[in-house]
């Protein structure tokens, strides 16, 4: 009999076009994780609301999202991609477990503290956006999440949420393990190396988008902020922004930091290191976007990857929920004849 494969979650917001981060934070997983796991990704644009959205923008971003997944390898053969608001069981898994999340533990978590200190519309969803990610993950009976080093905590609390819920209602879900990549588990802004590299900052120079021309991808690595000593070395410490590149670098070319330092340090000066790195960049993204130009012109190919996505994400999310709803006590709708 075949073995039963393990299950991986991962999403990713339609918030802007993914970054350089994101993919060497979780995409470039998702493509090595899809051959030796059974895998869901979700475009998370229930996610993504929580910062208001042009209703236009979000409509192109999410399509693109979906297509810039699969043009870095995702491929819908091996795994199941689709969108969360068409499996309408996140949002319901989500109020079921609403009610077993306390006040207090969302309000330690550091990305609402960060959110609602930029941004004006600090509502409810944003306060609540761990428990629909909590939601997500536990839906799918996950055992390994992919994701970078900002989610930890999000992942911590899926872990504390689904032993209370086993404990109160006798066991249910499965208690997620996280992934975070060796290298380039955090990958900074480009302008600020002390923050971390965002498709939402409102300064299109402090990211790479993974759509960026090459020339722009290359003008804003050679304007990275770095430091005064021109010495390429990895200390994340003292020397953020040359140790951010080098992480790039390192990443780009599949090599350790130790190779990436030993390829880079003798070239002599931030000049010739920033052009290295940028080349580095342009040559891994050149199929990815030429790929993506392919996908977005064949819409009926994105549609059906997403209804089919769909359609199988909801056959196993609905499983669970219907455990869930069970367990708690909720009576099963009568079928009328
Ligand atoms: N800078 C980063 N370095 C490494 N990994 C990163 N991720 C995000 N930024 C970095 C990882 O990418 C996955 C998808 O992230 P998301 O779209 O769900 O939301 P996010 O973490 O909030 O990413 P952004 O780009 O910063 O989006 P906005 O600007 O909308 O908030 C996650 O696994 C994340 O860890």
């Amino acid at each position: 009999m075949e073995e039963k494969r393990k299950i991986v979650y991962s999403g990713i917001q339609p918030s802007g076009v993914a970054t350089l981060g994101n993919y060497i934070g979780a995409i470039r997983n998702y493509v090595a994780l899809q051959e030796e796991y059974e895998a869901f990704y979700s475009v998370v644009d229930m996610h993504a609301i929580t910062v208001r959205k042009t209703p236009a923008d979000l409509r192109k971003n999410t399509r693109s999202m979906a297509a810039l997944v699969l043009a870095c390898g995702v491929d819908p053969e091996k795994c199941t991609l689709y969108v969360q608001s068409h499996v309408p069981a996140h949002a319901e898994l989500c109020w079921i477990l609403n009610c077993n999340t306390y006040m207090g533990e969302l309000s330690r978590m550091i990305q609402f503290k960060e959110k609602s200190k930029t941004q004006k519309n600090v509502n409810a969803g944003l306060f609540d956006y761990p428990v629909l990610m909590i939601a997500d993950i536990l839906l799918y009976q996950t055992d390994l999440v992919p994701i970078g080093e900002d989610q930890k905590q999000h992942l911590e609390i899926t872990r504390d949420v689904a032993t209370r819920f086993n404990n109160a209602y006798s066991p249910t879900f499965k208690t997620p393990e996280m992934l975070i990549p060796k290298v380039g588990a955090r990958i900074m802004s480009l302008t600020d190396p002390t923050s971390k590299m965002s498709k939402s900052n409102p300064d299109p120079n402090s990211y790479i988008s993974l759509l960026d021309r090459p020339e722009d991808i290359v003008r804003k690595i050679k304007r990275a902020k770095t430091d005064s000593d021109a010495e390429i070395r990895f200390d994340t410490e003292a020397k953020p922004g040359v140790s951010n590149l080098l992480s790039i670098y390192a990443v780009m070319t599949d090599k350790s930091i130790e190779e990436a330092e030993a390829d880079l340090s003798g070239l002599g000066g931030y000049g010739a290191f920033k052009q290295a790195v940028g080349d580095a960049v342009v040559a891994r993204l050149e199929p990815v976007q030429s790929r993506y130009n392919e996908i977005m012109t064949d819409k009926a190919y994105l549609d059906e990857v997403l209804a089919k996505g769909a359609m199988n994400a909801s056959r196993v999310a609905e499983k669970t929920l219907r455990k869930v709803k069970k367990k708690i006590g909720f009576i099963p709708p009568t079928r009328l004849k």
